[in-house]
């Protein structure tokens, strides 16, 4: 399978890291957003990461490598790449007005995958015309997409399994560890992971302080054996993105409790407490 050129849409937390990773798998990528100042600050972070691993010896051909790598517009992209990933926000009905304009722009062998963590793959297919369902599919990265091994490919009912099977060996090839995944709420991992982020809530409730996070964290990367507490990967992860695929999963499950998203989580999002991007969350960041 030939994947030279790549197109990704949102240049926020998890579009610049999977820009990043492709470049740094030798392809040439165009990153796009609709905010220019989200486009200079993902491509300067990008740049800034490069430079650091360059200077620790842990990279080299830097500048072939930034060449590599630029920022555009969508009216402004090459209409000829091999991929598109789709990584905006988490709302269905933006992706999916979104898919239907990427049809128009990008030629029908592009193959066009969403990053989304929890709408099926059979919903988003809806908007696009039907010739254009077999090229389309999930593809689900993890934040940080340069680090974490894991790749969800999920195929649509439409999906050509050929090109799952491709794109699987394709990045098996390339130091991620692809699965196959049924295009069910959650997929596998946010579908597991619902709990993670539940129960924790669940524990230290409405009223908690950061003491309470502290200790719920501390037990679960100590003791659990994981790399990250709950309340730090959220903050990690967006709280506004979690909370939006909590919500999309519960529903999706008939609104069981054990899926149910918490109060606290929305009242973060309320006050615009995002996480590490917006420097406050669960925790406060410098
Ligand atoms: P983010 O909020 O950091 O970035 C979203 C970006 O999309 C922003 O830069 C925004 O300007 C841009 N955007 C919004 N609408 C747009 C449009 N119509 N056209 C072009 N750009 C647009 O969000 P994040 O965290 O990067 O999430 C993106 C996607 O990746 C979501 O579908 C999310 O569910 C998924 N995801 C997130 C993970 C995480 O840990 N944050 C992990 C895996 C998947």
């Amino acid at each position: 399978m030939k994947l030279e050129k790549v197109v990704v849409i949102g240049a926020g937390t998890m579009g610049s890291g999977i820009a990043q990773w492709f470049a740094q798998t030798g392809c040439i990528v165009t990153l796009v957003d609709s905010s220019e100042t989200q486009l200079q600050k993902a491509l300067a972070g990008i740049h800034d990461s490069w430079d650091k691993l360059t200077s620790r010896g842990k990279l080299t051909g830097l500048e072939a490598l930034k060449q590599r790598l630029s920022i555009s517009t969508l009216d402004g992209v090459d209409p000829g790449p091999d991929l598109v990933v789709e990584a905006i926000i988490e709302d269905l009905d933006i992706k999916k007005t979104l898919f239907l304009r990427l049809t128009e722009l990008f030629s029908s062998d592009a193959i066009l995958a969403s990053n989304t963590s929890s709408f099926p793959i059979a919903q988003m297919a809806e908007a696009l015309p039907s010739p254009r369902r077999g090229r389309f599919l999930g593809l689900h990265f993890f934040n940080p997409a340069t680090v974490m091994k894991l790749v969800e490919v999920i195929k649509g009912p439409e999906t050509d399994e050929g090109l799952c099977h491709d794109l699987y060996r394709w990045f098996d090839e390339r130091d991620k560890k692809p699965a196959l995944c049924k295009d069910s709420p959650g997929f596998i991992v946010n579908r597991v992971a619902r709990n993670f982020y539940g129960e924790p809530l669940r524990i230290v409730g409405e009223e908690a302080d950061e003491n309470q996070l502290r200790e719920v964290d501390a037990v679960l990367r100590e003791v659990g054996g994981f790399r990250m507490g709950p309340f730090e990967l959220m903050d990690l992860i967006g709280i506004d993105i979690n909370y939006s695929v909590t919500c999309s999963v519960w529903e999706a499950y008939g609104k069981e409790p054990r899926f149910a998203p918490h109060p606290l989580q929305r009242k973060l999002v309320e006050e615009k407490r995002y996480g590490r991007k917006s420097k406050r969350g669960f925790y406060t960041y410098d």
